[in-house]
């Protein structure tokens, strides 16, 4: 059976929660966009994965930056700014009574369009802004059995294309990356860069560990991942030997250990790249890495990082 690394433990009271939609906030089954709403019609948007520790967003910052770098780069006005986004995700967590083990995905479409057609001009009423807070834990399944992976044909594009640090509603090239990966018996999918690289997962970013080293693609085609950043740091604080650099699948088969990173699942490790097992299934730099991510946001939570 495909698994996922945003697969979480079944909560059922995620059945009743409350969304924020434009300023309201509203039980599940009353949030709704307009199917004139561009991000419905044309996948033009913008959305931040974010986590909240005991009442703290996780890097909170980091991902605003991102958040206001992106709607720069494709002129979509936020109509608020970071103290603006900060009061509408505590008044969505509020209305939940969520403070821990919680998973927001933020969404900004340009808004409402006037007809059904491409130009961007046609949003004239704004944008539109939801935030969906669930209560969400990552199963425990994944962090020993680890994900299986299936390099792709789909690549990740030129930053002229559509630059893949842009995190758009329109996920289309991860999808169909995705879809040939379960076709392919995997789990997700691994994809290459135009030249042939091993670059990035559908929905995370990918390391290997060889000899004691991390390695990490040299981030020109996959998202700017928060979590990805916090582990190279981590790793350069102490004294883990980490590089971005480019390497083939031939290195990626052949390493020790793999991981994935994302905000979800921090670290989630891979059991299999194209059906070849990883290593020996013993994992004791991701372990370790995992162990000093917990303690940053530990000490992230108490206001020390
Ligand atoms: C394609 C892709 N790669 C990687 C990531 C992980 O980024 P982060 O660590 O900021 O959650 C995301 C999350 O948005 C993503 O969509």
């Amino acid at each position: 059976m495909a698994q996922t690394t945003h697969e979480a433990d079944e909560d059922t009271r995620n059945r009743d929660i409350r969304i924020y939609v434009n300023g309201d906030i509203v039980h599940r089954n009353e949030a709704k966009v307009s199917v004139y709403d561009a991000g419905f019609m044309l996948g033009d948007g913008i959305w931040e994965g974010m986590r909240l520790y005991q009442g703290k967003w996780a890097f909170f910052d980091e991902h605003m930056d991102r958040f206001f770098n992106s709607c720069k780069a494709i002129d979509l006005d936020v109509g608020m700014d970071k103290a603006g986004i900060a009061d509408a995700l505590r008044r969505t967590a509020e209305a939940n009574g969520m403070t821990d083990d919680v998973h927001c995905r933020l969404m900004l479409t340009r808004g409402i369009k006037d007809k059904p057609f491409q130009h961007p001009g046609l949003s004239t009423s704004g944008p539109t802004l939801v935030i969906i807070m669930e209560h969400s834990r990552p199963v425990d399944r994944l962090q020993t059995a680890g994900i299986r992976l299936a390099s792709v044909p789909q690549v990740r594009g030129l930053p002229h294309a559509q630059d893949p640090k842009l995190n758009s509603h329109s996920k289309l090239n991860c999808i169909i990356a995705c879809l040939q990966a379960e076709a392919a018996g995997a789990d997700e999918a691994l994809m290459l860069d135009p030249h042939g690289f091993v670059n990035t997962t559908n929905a995370c970013n990918f390391f290997i560990v060889r000899r004691g080293e991390v390695w990490t693609s040299t981030g020109d085609y996959c998202m700017n991942g928060v979590t990805r950043q916090k582990v190279i740091d981590l790793c350069l604080d102490n004294g883990i030997p980490v590089h971005q650099k480019n390497f083939s699948l031939y290195e990626a088969y052949g390493a020790d250990e793999a991981f994935l990173t994302g905000t979800f699942g921090a670290q989630t490790p891979v059991a299999s790249i194209d059906g070849k097992k990883i290593g020996n299934g013993d994992r004791p730099v991701t372990r370790t890495i995992q162990g000093m991510y917990k303690d940053l946001i530990k000490k992230h939570v108490n206001g020390a990082a």
